[in-house]
Parts: structure tokens; C-alpha cells; sequence
């Protein structure tokens, strides 16, 4: 099984029992850690991309769902 878990206000987490190949647009391999979750950075702001580097801590990365609930809150969006 796979499983991906989206960390509040960070990166995307994903495990696997089997390997995880993580790929560039050209269907390269982009190494990583075999046998360890891979975190996937969903704030853009990594230097390592695709991998989460931490910096969603210090630009203070709020994931869609808080953006969601504040631009509801506000009434917000368009
Ligand atoms: S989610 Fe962590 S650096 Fe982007």
C-alpha cells in the first residue's frame, strides 16, 4: 500500500510498503532515501525540490485548508 499524507502547513508525505520512484518530467529517477517516507515540499519554497527542505516553517506556509477556511471566514477568493 501507498500512502500519501498531507502534513498540515508542510510537505506531502508519502510511504510505501513497496520502493517509491519519484521521477522528473523526462522520466528520470530523482534520487532519494530507499525505505524512508519521502516528503514532497507543497509550499514551494524548498531549495530542494521536489523534497521538502523546512522552509514552509519559516515563510509560514498555510495549507489550502487554512487558506480555504480564511478566504471563506473573509469571504475572500475572487
Ligand atoms: S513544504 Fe516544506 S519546504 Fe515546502
Amino acid at each position: 500500500m501507498t500512502k500519501v499524507t498531507i502534513l498540515k502547513d508542510g510537505p506531502l508525505k508519502v510511504e510505501s510498503d513497496d520502493d517509491i520512484q519519484i521521477t522528473d518530467h523526462d522520466g528520470n529517477p530523482v534520487p532519494h532515501r530507499e525505505g524512508r517516507p519521502a516528503y514532497l515540499c507543497r509550499c514551494g519554497g524548498s531549495k530542494t525540490k521536489p523534497f521538502c527542505d523546512g522552509t514552509h516553517s519559516k515563510i509560514g506556509f498555510a495549507g489550502a485548508e487554512a487558506a480555504v477556511e480564511a478566504a471563506e471566514e473573509t469571504g475572500g477568493g475572487d
